[in-house]
């Protein structure tokens, strides 16, 4: 589990995230949603130490991350951030290849060229591994990113708006990825803002706006149309589509 108790954030004199307090269940897969501003990345870098913390105190799995010694943080817990800054010159390859820096540190195994492999391999790189990261399309970039992540084969894996940029066969294939290690055993925190992909894929939704967690359950019962159209403060409409909502709205 990873637990969030009373942590805020504030940017000079701006509060960003207000006294948050959460419990994101292992083994499941969360998603984090909300509008433009609402706070998701500030939360998620914090959870994944990206920044220190101000005030407040976050456990993975028992342990303090502020006191967490940082290649055992790596083990734990892979991060995605939303924007990658990108080394020119690096292939594709390598690039995942940084995911299994926690593992061999600098000596790489048959284990990890295995699993850099079954990364390129689940984000549909192969023919791309030789190809330099600053030479691909958005997508596939963002693919790349996503394949180094899970190279890492961490027990939790926190990512920022991973769909951004994929064209939607590739978005279905991220998530069901992702499904596939929760159903494996691993934790995924996914922060995404295509609703119907928390409706269809998450355990657990948590919803944001202004700093502060504003709704937060199973898909059921947050993509309601009165809770989700308060949060984004639009007219909606939920249907049943298989046992699951589908959230639509009027263009
Ligand atoms: N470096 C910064 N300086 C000032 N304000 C910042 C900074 N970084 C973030 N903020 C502000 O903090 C608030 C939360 O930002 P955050 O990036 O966490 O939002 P988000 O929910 O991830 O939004 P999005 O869906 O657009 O990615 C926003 O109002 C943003 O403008
Ligand atoms: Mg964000």
């Amino acid at each position: 589990m990873i637990e969030v108790q009373g942590v805020s954030h504030r940017i000079g004199q701006t509060p960003i995230l207000s006294d948050i307090s959460l419990r994101l269940p292992k083994g499941r897969l969360t998603a984090l949603i909300g509008p433009n501003g609402a706070g998701k990345s500030t939360l998620l870098s914090l959870m994944g130490r990206l920044m220190p913390l101000q005030a407040g105190q976050i456990t993975v799995d028992g342990s303090d991350i502020a006191r967490t010694d940082t290649r055992q943080l790596a083990k734990q817990m892979a991060i995605l951030s939303q924007s990658n800054p990108l080394g020119s010159r690096l292939r594709v390859r390598e690039l995942v290849s940084f995911g299994r820096w926690p593992h061999h540190q600098g000596r790489p195994g048959p284990q990890d060229a295995a699993q850099v492999s079954r990364a390129l391999d689940d984000m549909d790189l192969t023919q791309l591994g030789d190809r330099f990261v600053d030479a691909l399309s958005g997508g596939q970039r963002q693919r790349a990113f996503i394949a180094m992540t899970l190279a890492q084969g961490a027990d939790w894996l926190l990512l920022d708006e991973p769909l951004a940029a994929l064209d939607m066969a590739h978005a279905r294939g991220v998530m069901a990825r992702l499904a596939g290690l929760r159903d494996a055993g691993r934790s995924v925190v996914v922060v995404l803002h295509d609703i119907n992909h928390a409706a269809v894929w998450a355990d657990h939704i948590v919803a944001m706006k202004d700093g502060r967690i504003v709704a937060e359950g199973p898909p059921s019962q947050v993509c309601t149309a009165p809770t989700l159209g308060a949060i984004y403060d639009m007219d909606l409409r939920v249907m049943q589509v298989d046992g699951k909502p589908l959230v639509l709205h009027h263009l």
